[in-house]
């Protein structure tokens, strides 16, 4: 079963709902994420944790891995979620967490990754499926597809739909991998 963490629109939350994966559980940082209102017209639970009701981003992560578990989480993906796990959630879901990322990593990591490619003017970019640690997009990767910067025009979208299909792809294979 599927937890997804989100921050803003949730396209990729939404790929996911449309390909059938079984997400029973979304959760955001942010209560003004539009992700959240995809999440609820798809009738899926949703919850806010927010970092100014918490002490600290551990016991945030710690509640909010409680959470998910209790409606019966065993992957979860980030989806345009925008800040970093700490151990004890990491902990939790072990091997267990994937995130997606606009660049090929290792290069261009963090925030603006399509906007950083743009600006260092490289040929080919692309899109990384990989497992979450606790860096900075620095977690082993599962899946890369590489796109041609130019047409730059057209970068952001193209590498939209690529995370539209690549996304659903390596989770519906992990979801396999523990089928018993
Ligand atoms: C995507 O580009 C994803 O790769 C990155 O954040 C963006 C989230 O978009 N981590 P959305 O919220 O899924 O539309």
């Amino acid at each position: 079963m599927i937890g997804v963490l989100v921050s803003g629109r949730g396209s990729n939350l939404q790929a996911l709902l449309d390909q059938g994966l079984p997400v029973v559980a979304v959760a955001s940082n942010r209560n003004d994420a539009y992700a959240l209102v995809r999440a609820r017209a798809a009738g899926v639970p949703t919850a806010t944790f927010s970092l100014d009701c918490h002490a600290d981003r551990a016991e945030r992560d710690l509640v909010m891995s409680t959470w998910l578990e209790e409606h019966g989480v065993d992957l979860v993906v980030l989806a345009g979620y925008m800040h970093l796990l700490t151990k004890p959630f990491l902990d939790r879901f072990p091997g267990r967490v994937v995130n997606v990322h606009p660049s090929l990593l290792p290069a261009f990591p963090g925030l603006n990754a399509i906007q950083a490619a743009l600006d260092a003017g490289v040929e080919t970019t692309g899109i990384t499926v990989h497992l979450v640690d606790e860096g900075l997009d620095t977690g082993p990767v599962l899946a890369q597809e590489a796109l041609p910067l130019e047409p730059r025009e057209t970068l952001e979208e193209r590498i939209h739909a690529v995370e539209h299909r690549l996304l659903p792809t390596v989770v519906r294979a992990m979801i396999h991998a523990c089928a018993p």
